[in-house]
């Protein structure tokens, strides 16, 4: 996994780029990990793909050789992050969020019981920046599935990885199915923005099918099937 941070010299009254000037940053820390996943090679040709949900990935040519590259970004100015790897089993998620202090009824909302318990424990005064850890890793990972916020974030517990030490496995929780991922995590120089990537095997993230619906294969494990509704209420979920 390959992460890159860009940092925009731009700099505007309301602290606020518009989409498309994030975009433009994101994809450059994009194109960054690119050149590096294929060691600076020229690319013939170079193409960003978005699935239906909005999910990017990348088409590369380079001497004549096709490869998919699963890639994820986040912006939220003056920063933006990207995150890629050259594996096309992988699912790669990315987020970036500055540190913000949550009301509690805003934390018990996105946080299932466990993570709750290990950010209120924390100190008063790093309670701001744990809770925005866990929420960034949690995004990282809605991001990897390809659902984004379509997927209740309490499906998702992510306690044991906030401890992990950057590239190392662990695990997350998605529906108390334990599902193995690669963690990155960082805190911005001016500690104002935390960011996270993760990398997941595909094997143990959702598949879209026929547009809607969406399963789960875990190798021989008891899989899942989900229902992405589209008017925008929350998925339905179901035990196979
Ligand atoms: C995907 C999502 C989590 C991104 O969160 P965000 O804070 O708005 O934006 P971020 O900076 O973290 O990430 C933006 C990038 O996520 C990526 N993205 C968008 N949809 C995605 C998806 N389904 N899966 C993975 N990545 C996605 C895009 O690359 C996007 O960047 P771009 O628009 O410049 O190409 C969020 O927009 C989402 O869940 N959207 C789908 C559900 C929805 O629209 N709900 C309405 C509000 S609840």
């Amino acid at each position: 996994m390959l992460i890159r941070i860009v940092r925009t010299q731009h700099s505007t009254k309301t602290n606020i780029l518009s989409r498309a000037a994030e975009s433009a940053l994101a994809h450059r820390a994009a194109s960054q990990v690119i050149s590096a996943l294929w060691n600076g090679e020229p690319a013939l040709s170079f193409e960003v793909i978005k699935d239906a949900l909005g999910k990017p990935r990348v088409n590369i040519d380079c001497d004549g050789t096709q490869s998919a590259c699963p890639i994820s970004w986040a912006h939220a100015y003056p920063y933006a992050l990207a995150a890629g790897i050259r594996n096309e089993s992988m699912d790669i998620g990315a987020d970036i969020e500055r540190v913000r202090r949550f009301r509690r009824e805003v934390i018990t909302a996105f946080l299932t019981d466990r993570e709750c318990a290990h950010v209120l424990e924390r100190e008063e005064a790093t309670r701001a920046y744990h809770t925005t850890l866990t929420w960034s890793i949690k995004e990282a990972i809605l991001k990897s599935i390809g659902l984004g916020l379509r997927l209740n974030p309490r499906r998702i517990d992510v306690t044991e990885a906030l401890t992990l030490p950057n590239y190392h496995i662990g695990f997350a929780y998605v529906d108390n199915i334990r599902v193995p991922l690669q963690i990155w995590k960082h805190r911005t120089a001016d500690s104002h923005f935390v960011a996270a990537a993760v990398a997941i095997h595909r094997n143990y993230t959702y598949t879209l099918r026929n547009g809607f619906f969406l399963e789960r294969s875990l190798g021989s494990a008891p899989g899942c099937a989900l229902g992405y509704r589209p008017d925008g209420r929350p998925p339905f979920g179901e035990h196979l």
